[in-house]
């Protein structure tokens, strides 16, 4: 197998290289982001790996396929940019649908708690030997209520750090999970009774803007939002004036709707071109985390494990047609629910 590898930094080379030690593949690694353009680079290679602010829209899949690219496997769990509709019949996309729940779960936590207590204020405060407390109040997390958007690996596993925590927790999804203690609701019934409000499901064309100002406005005042899932969850203009106006508490973002131009570099010695990334970043009761929260040495082993699994399982894929990719990312699933062919252990297509 040869593999394309874009948008990597020294860190995932690291844990690709250790993991292929096993494998033995002929990896390329590419620092440029996959694009239309950068595509065409993969010419005589089998697969490309992309992460999550790589363009995999109809154009970039188009030029893949056109120089005989026949998988893309995401080192990522989200593939809200993947165009699954256009891949569909063209290029199989697998993913890694479940690496460290934790990891982002306990980033969402620690988000949280510096937003709260300010401890980033704090930092800088006393290394400067200032040793005031003015402008630092939190509150207790305990007895406060959470409500928790889409409660599946990650979303589960941020209640449970909740729970130790003493908050009383309530929560959304379409797919809620059985036996659970905590009480189900529509997003409009929870966002007037959460303090804060944070978000774990993926993004996708029914939730983009999920919090749009229509659904701040219903949010209790002052209550927080943190967002660890996908930026466009989040209708950034409207969190802007929720934050303005007081009626939003605070927002610790590990996401960003317009990351793709900024997040995983450095950009400290330019003029920001984004007014709305600056004015958050201006904001005393904003932390903006860059995509971080999927970052640790857990994490990162898992996804260049799971990654190389899904090329194996493509490899063997091409050889014999019934060989079941695990990890596809499948139309029939996102657009035809009950009729998907995988209910019935069969591949996408
Ligand atoms: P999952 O698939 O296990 O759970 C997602 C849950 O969201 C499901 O239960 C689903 O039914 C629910 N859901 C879907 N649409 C919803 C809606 N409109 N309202 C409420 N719930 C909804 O996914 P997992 O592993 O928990 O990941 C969640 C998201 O976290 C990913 O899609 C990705 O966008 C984000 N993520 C962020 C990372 C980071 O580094 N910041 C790293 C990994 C994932």
């Amino acid at each position: 197998m040869k593999v394309m590898i874009f948008d990597t930094k020294p860190y995932d080379r690291q844990y690709l290289n250790a993991e292929n030690k096993n494998y033995g593949y002929k990896l390329k690694y590419i620092e440029s982001k996959l694009t239309p353009d950068t595509a065409r680079l993969a010419a005589g290679y089998d697969a490309v790996c992309a992460f999550v602010n790589d363009d995999l829209g109809a154009e970039t899949l188009d030029a893949l396929e056109n120089v005989g690219v026949r998988a893309v496997a995401m080192r990522c769990a989200g593939y809200n940019n993947v165009d699954i509709r256009h891949a569909f019949h063209k290029i199989h996309v697998v993913r890694v649908p479940k690496y460290s729940p934790y990891a982002i779960a306990e980033h969402a936590l620690a988000l949280l708690m510096t937003l709260n207590r300010k401890t980033h204020r704090a930092y800088q405060r006393t290394r400067d030997a200032n040793f005031e407390l003015n402008g630092l109040l939190g509150f207790d997390l305990h007895g406060k209520t959470v409500g928790v958007i889409g409660t599946g690996q990650i979303g589960r596993c941020f209640i449970d750090i909740c729970r130790g925590l003493g908050m009383r927790i309530i929560a959304s999804d379409p797919y809620p999970n059985k036996n659970v203690d905590y009480p189900y609701m529509s997003v409009e019934e929870l966002l007037p009774q959460a303090d804060v409000v944070s978000l774990h499901c993926p993004l996708t064309a029914e939730n983009y803007h999920l919090l749009d100002k229509a659904h701040m406005d219903m949010m209790k005042p002052g209550a927080v939002i943190v967002n660890t899932s996908r930026g466009a969850l989040v209708d950034t203009a409207a969190l802007i004036d929720g934050l303005r106006s007081g009626h939003i508490g605070g927002a610790a973002l590990d996401v960003y709707e317009e990351e793709a131009d900024f997040f995983f570099e450095d950009h400290s010695n330019e003029v920001m071109q984004d007014d709305q990334l600056a004015l958050l970043l201006s904001f005393r009761n904003v932390i903006v985390t860059s995509h971080q929260a999927f970052f640790t040495h857990e994490a990162l082993q898992k996804i260049a494990e799971v990654t190389f699994m899904n090329l194996q399982n493509f490899e063997r894929f091409q050889k014999d047609r019934q060989v079941y990719l695990d990890n596809e990312v499948c139309y029939h699933c996102d657009h035809y629910g009950t009729n998907c062919p995988k209910k019935e252990g069969k591949n996408c297509f």
